[in-house]
């Protein structure tokens, strides 16, 4: 998979896209991900990608044509499934969308910017919105990193144990149930019995049911669907 990102602050990017399993995940070739900063295709002599809004609105707005530039430019190079914006007015992004997108081959994230970007880019160059959620964010570079991150994850091969990502919360639709490691027992704090118990059904039984109690309790409106 080929991830495109397309920000003022590529630097803002650099360090979450370039550690743990984003970092190995593209050392072993199984994603490609390249910044682009919109600044390198101005054609103003200043290097100006912003400029006031029309209507006398506060804020300085990203301009159409550095953004076209880059944009028609990659699409000369290669075909892209989807064209993302990062916006608080976009579609909420959950794990069914993070599924979906890591399917695909190629695909451009323009980072949202703090008061806009032209209305023309996301009428004639975008193709789908996506939201983090309900709060606003200075600018959408973090955005991007999430939904990267939550993509490149689901990318066979990008997590050693493949298991561990189909049995994230939200996977199923229900919350993850809780994990213990050693030692069995800490401060008077136990593990639980069947855990230990090495029986692999009632294991797998008992995981269920703390998945099903657990989204019961902390996020109902999972269960039906929301
Ligand atoms: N840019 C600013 N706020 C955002 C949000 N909540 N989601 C995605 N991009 C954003």
């Amino acid at each position: 998979m080929r991830i495109d990102i397309i920000t003022v602050l590529p630097e803002l990017l650099a360090s979450p896209l370039n550690h743990s399993i984003l970092k190995r995940a593209q050392d072993a070739g199984i994603v490609e991900i390249h910044l682009h900063n919109i600044r390198d295709y101005s054609t103003n002599k200043h290097k100006r990608v912003d400029d006031y809004s029309f209507g006398g609105h506060a804020g300085m707005v990203l301009q159409v044509e550095p953004i076209h530039i880059i944009i028609e430019k990659l699409k000369a190079e290669r075909t892209y499934d989807e064209i993302i914006y990062t916006s608080p007015d976009g579609v909420l992004f959950n794990q069914p969308l993070a599924n979906q997108l890591s399917t695909f081959e190629n695909i451009i994230i323009l980072c949202g910017h703090y008061k806009g970007v032209d209305q023309r880019v996301r009428d004639f160059l975008i193709t789908k919105e996506i939201s983090i959620g309900d709060y606003v964010l200075t600018g959408g570079e973090l955005a991007a990193a999430i939904i990267t991150d939550s993509i490149v994850r689901l990318i066979p091969g990008a997590i050693s144990d493949e298991v561990s990502a189909l049995s994230d919360s939200f996977q199923d639709g229900l919350l993850a149930p809780p994990v213990y490691t050693r030692p069995a027992e800490y401060n008077g704090w136990k593990v639980p019995d069947i855990l230990l118990s090495g029986h692999a059904k009632k294991i797998e039984d008992w995981n269920m049911e703390q998945s099903i109690e657990r989204t019961k309790l902390l996020r109902p409106g999972l269960l039906d669907g929301k």
